[in-house]
């Protein structure tokens, strides 16, 4: 699909006094993924000349469409999908085919966040984020800086973990991310090798610190607009 992609988001907040999601913080997020999926995050400069030439301009322009609170004192909805149930004590997608949902709540076990990928129910269809991991300046330390948004957006857009999840051999079915066997974490020296070619450690789907990380290669790109063809898994956002 080559035409231009505006993506409304919804955000649902399960509002806990303890770890609170701000305006800021919304607003700052919805910047932060239109500056990644638009090549303008300012680190990218620090791309290796190796992979220069695979950085990618997604060209999505995400949208903030509507805010919505609920109080909660859950500290861990865990990745069970009950915060997208107000049966269960959630708040229901809203309008899934045609919104990006964002639950932000207390995930708990050290999860970031997670998403489901297209092609799946649609009333859970949408991305979660631990509440200090939403937005610039969040709690979270080194992951309070609005990337795993961006990181789970990526997997809502059909992409795979960069190494692929397992060893050398194991694809994440683009041609232009080199192999690894392995998740990246911290901040990485250049090179860093894992399967004979320098691991791109700086890629978004890789799991390195919120300032670590900032491009997506031209195959991911491909990757991820081709959801949005004719007959894709997310055609229903661009018609
Ligand atoms: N661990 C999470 C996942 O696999 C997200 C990792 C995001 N990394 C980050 N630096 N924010 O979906
Ligand atoms: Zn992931
Ligand atoms: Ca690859």
């Amino acid at each position: 699909y080559q035409g231009s992609i505006t993506i409304p988001v919804i955000v649902n907040i399960l509002e806990d006094a303890n770890h609170p999601v701000t305006q800021a913080h919304i607003n700052s997020q919805i910047a932060i993924l239109n500056e990644d999926y638009n090549d303008m995050n300012p680190a990218t400069g620090g791309v290796p000349s190796e992979f220069n030439n695979a950085v990618a301009n997604v060209d999505i322009t995400f949208v903030l469409a509507g805010v919505n609170r609920k109080t909660s004192t859950r500290t861990s909805w865990g990745t069970n999908d009950e915060m997208k149930h107000s049966n269960l004590g959630g708040m229901d997608a809203v309008d899934p085919a045609h919104n990006l949902n964002f639950w932000v709540c207390e995930i708990g076990g050290g999860i970031l966040g997670y998403a489901q990928f297209p092609g799946g129910e649609l009333d859970t269809d949408g991305v979660v984020i631990g509440s200090d991991f939403f937005g610039e300046n969040a709690a979270g330390g080194q992951y309070g800086h609005g990337r795993t948004a961006t990181h789970e957006v990526g997997h809502w857009l059909n992409l795979r973990h960069i190494w692929g999840d397992g060893g050398c051999r194991q694809d994440d079915f683009v041609a232009d991310t080199p192999s690894s066997d392995r998740a990246n974490y911290g901040c990485p020296s250049y090179p860093t090798v894992h399967c004979r070619t320098n691991d791109m450690t700086m890629n978004y789907m890789d799991y390195v610190d919120d300032n670590c990380m900032y491009m997506f290669t031209n195959g991911q790109n491909d990757r991820m607009r081709a959801i949005f063809g004719t007959g894709g898994t997310r055609e229903s956002f661009v018609q």
